[in-house]
């Protein structure tokens, strides 16, 4: 037997805590990874990003392992995830996407109407992303045969909103007045892009991903009554789409008003943003199933008393129950103190020990 047979032999990557967690099942300790764990606050990222663009990044399996790698062994968490964005998926419908500095995302392109909806052509993501499934493939053998890999994908709202907006928004009128103004063309852009999504997790799953985070990022926007007639059926249907017994995480922000009905379009797991206390979110999601969350991600600039303490009330709200996955209420900012990072991940797993 080799080492790396060894290793595989000894260690099941089934039996991952992350893995567990996700499952409900009792762990040792508490698993952590971050959102954005991988990005501009660490030094590794900003010196691969001075050779070469985000979406040309994106686009090279090797970097996208290298960055994945480097990421989950420098702050030690307990699952990675791959290395990419939500909105590459976009240019499989036709539309044009652009990184810029500061300024963020642009989507080009428009859609008037029902027409411009069913113009837009199917998403074939063997074809268009084909380098996604590559990039995981090779983060899977860069990686340590233990560690779970996260694949994902924006969930059919958000992505549909940056689509409408051309880009990030804060008031979404133009999603909206899509929306409400043409309910028929809201909805078959919403079916196309969820067969895509379909299609892109699944094969991300056979590509070797070992659990799938969809995130809603922006749906907070919406009312609690649009969310359950313009969004709750589609997600549901990503969900019902996945392919079984892979753990997945329903992620979104500003859900408050609204949870019982996001945790019921579908997830294993509920990620939830730091708007709310987590226990009283695990209260109305049901201790039945997992939760994921959710320090601010402020508090990653606090000295590491004050970021310590903060980060000890929300263990102590999920009280060792089993289905808990420690995180961030949202992604990990840019400028970061790596140290803050590591000094977090490393407070998670002895607090918790049990
Ligand atoms: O979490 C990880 O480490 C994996 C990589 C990852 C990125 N984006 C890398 C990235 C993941 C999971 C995402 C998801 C993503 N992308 C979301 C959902 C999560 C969230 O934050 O709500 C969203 C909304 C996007 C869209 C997106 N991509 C925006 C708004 C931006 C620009 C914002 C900014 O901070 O500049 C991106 C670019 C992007 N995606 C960066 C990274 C590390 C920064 C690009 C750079 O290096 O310049």
């Amino acid at each position: 037997m080799t080492q790396q047979q060894q290793t595989e032999h000894t260690h099941n990557r089934k039996d991952a805590v992350f893995l567990k967690a996700l499952r409900g099942e009792a762990v040792p300790y508490t698993p952590v990874w971050l959102m954005r764990q991988a990005g501009r606050y660490m030094k590794e990222y900003r010196d691969v990003r001075n050779k070469i663009s985000f979406h040309g990044l994106c686009s090279d399996p090797d970097l996208v392992a290298e960055v994945t790698v480097t990421a989950v062994e420098k702050i030690r968490a307990d699952a990675a995830i791959l290395f990419s964005d939500i909105l590459l998926i976009i240019e499989s419908l036709g539309f044009g996407l652009e990184y810029h500095e500061g300024t963020g995302p642009v989507i080009l392109g428009e859609l008037k109407d029902k027409a411009a909806v069913d113009r837009l052509p199917e998403i074939e993501p063997n074809e268009s992303l084909a380098y996604v499934f590559e990039g995981v493939r090779t983060t899977r053998q860069a990686l340590r045969h233990e560690l779970p890999l996260i694949g994902f994908s924006g969930a059919p709202f958000t992505l549909a909103s940056y689509i409408l907006e051309g880009g990030t928004s804060r008031s979404f009128l133009k999603t909206k007045q899509f929306m409400y103004n043409d309910p028929g063309a809201w909805h078959a852009l919403m079916e196309k892009i969820v067969r895509g999504i379909v299609k892109y997790l699944n094969g991300q799953i056979e590509a070797g991903v070992d659990a799938v985070q969809l995130f809603d990022s922006w749906i907070g926007c919406l009312d609690p009554a649009s969310y359950r007639e313009f969004v709750q059926p589609h997600t549901q249907a990503v969900f019902e789409g996945i392919t079984q017994g892979i753990p997945t995480i329903h992620f979104g922000t500003g859900t408050t008003a609204f949870l019982e009905d996001f945790r019921d379009a579908g997830g294993d797991v509920i990620g939830v943003d730091f708007r709310v206390p987590l226990d009283e979110a695990w209260q109305r999601i049901g201790h039945n199933k997992g939760i994921q969350g959710n320090l601010d991600p402020s508090w990653l600039f606090s000295s590491q008393d004050k970021l310590l303490k903060q980060t000890k009330v929300i263990l102590d709200q999920a009280g060792q129950r089993p289905g808990y996955v420690f995180n961030l209420g949202h992604g990990v900012l840019p400028h970061t103190p790596v140290e803050n990072v590591q000094a977090l991940v490393e407070a998670v797993h002895t607090y918790t020990k049990r």
